[in-house]
C-alpha cells in the first residue's frame, strides 16, 4: 500500500514538473496567448531537455528546448539524441558563423580609433578564435553526424574552450565585452551537443 502511494504521488510530481516545464515554454514562444496546456502540447523535446539539461551544470532545461524547438527538425526526433546532437552542433555552427561576422562588423566600426585598444585587441583575439571554430565546425558536426563520439565530443569541447576564452579575455582586460550573448550561447550549444552525443547510442 505504502510503495504504490508513494509511487502515485512520484507520478504525480513528474506529471505535474512536466506541465511547469511546458507551461514556461509555452509562455516563453507564445506571450499574448493565454496557453491551456495539455499532455498533448508537450514538446517532443521535453523528456530529452529534462535529462540532459536536469543535469547539467552548463544549461538548463529551458536553454535546451528553446534551443532545439528553434530547429524545424526536431519536430520529427522523437526521443533520438544522435538527430538532437546533431541538430545542436547545426545550431553552433550557424552561431560562430554568424559571432564571427558580427565580431568583423565591430572590428571595421573601429578601425582607425586608437582610443580603445584594447577592446579591439580583445575583438581580434576572439575573431582568431571564432575564426578556428568556423574552420573546424564541417569536420565536427560530420563527426557528431558520425557518431564518432571521441572526436566529436573533443571539438565541441574545443569550441566551447573558445567561446569562453573570448569572454575572459575582456575580463582579464577589465573592459566590457561586446559579445557576452554570443559566448555564452555558443558556449551552451557545445556543451548541449555534447550532453546529447552521450546519450545517443
Ligand atoms: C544562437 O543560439 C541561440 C541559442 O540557441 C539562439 O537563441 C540564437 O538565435 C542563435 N543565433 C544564431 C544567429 O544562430
Amino acid at each position: 500500500m505504502a510503495t504504490a502511494a508513494a509511487a502515485a504521488a512520484s507520478y504525480l510530481s513528474s506529471a505535474s514538473a512536466i506541465l511547469l516545464y511546458a507551461a514556461v515554454f509555452f509562455a516563453g514562444t507564445h506571450a499574448e496567448q493565454t496557453v491551456v496546456v495539455t499532455s498533448d502540447e508537450v514538446p517532443s523535446t521535453l523528456p530529452v531537455c529534462k535529462t540532459v539539461g536536469g543535469g547539467s551544470t552548463f544549461f538548463d532545461v529551458q536553454f535546451c528546448l528553446e534551443a532545439l524547438g528553434s530547429d524545424d527538425r526536431s519536430a520529427n526526433a522523437g526521443t533520438n539524441y544522435g538527430a538532437y546532437s546533431v541538430i545542436a552542433a547545426d545550431l553552433l555552427t550557424a552561431n560562430a558563423t554568424s559571432t564571427a561576422t558580427k565580431i568583423d562588423g565591430l572590428l571595421r566600426e573601429r578601425a582607425g580609433k586608437d582610443d580603445e585598444a584594447t577592446t579591439t585587441r580583445c575583438l581580434r583575439s576572439c575573431r582568431a578564435l571564432y575564426g578556428g571554430v568556423v574552420r573546424r565546425q564541417p569536420g565536427c558536426a560530420a563527426a557528431v553526424r558520425g557518431r564518432r563520439g571521441g572526436e566529436a565530443t573533443r571539438c565541441l569541447e574545443t569550441a566551447a574552450s573558445a567561446a569562453r576564452e573570448c569572454e575572459e579575455g575582456f575580463g582579464k582586460s577589465k573592459v566590457a565585452s561586446p559579445v557576452t550573448m554570443e559566448n555564452d550561447d555558443a558556449f551552451k550549444l557545445a556543451k548541449l551537443a555534447v550532453a546529447l552525443l552521450s546519450w545517443a547510442h
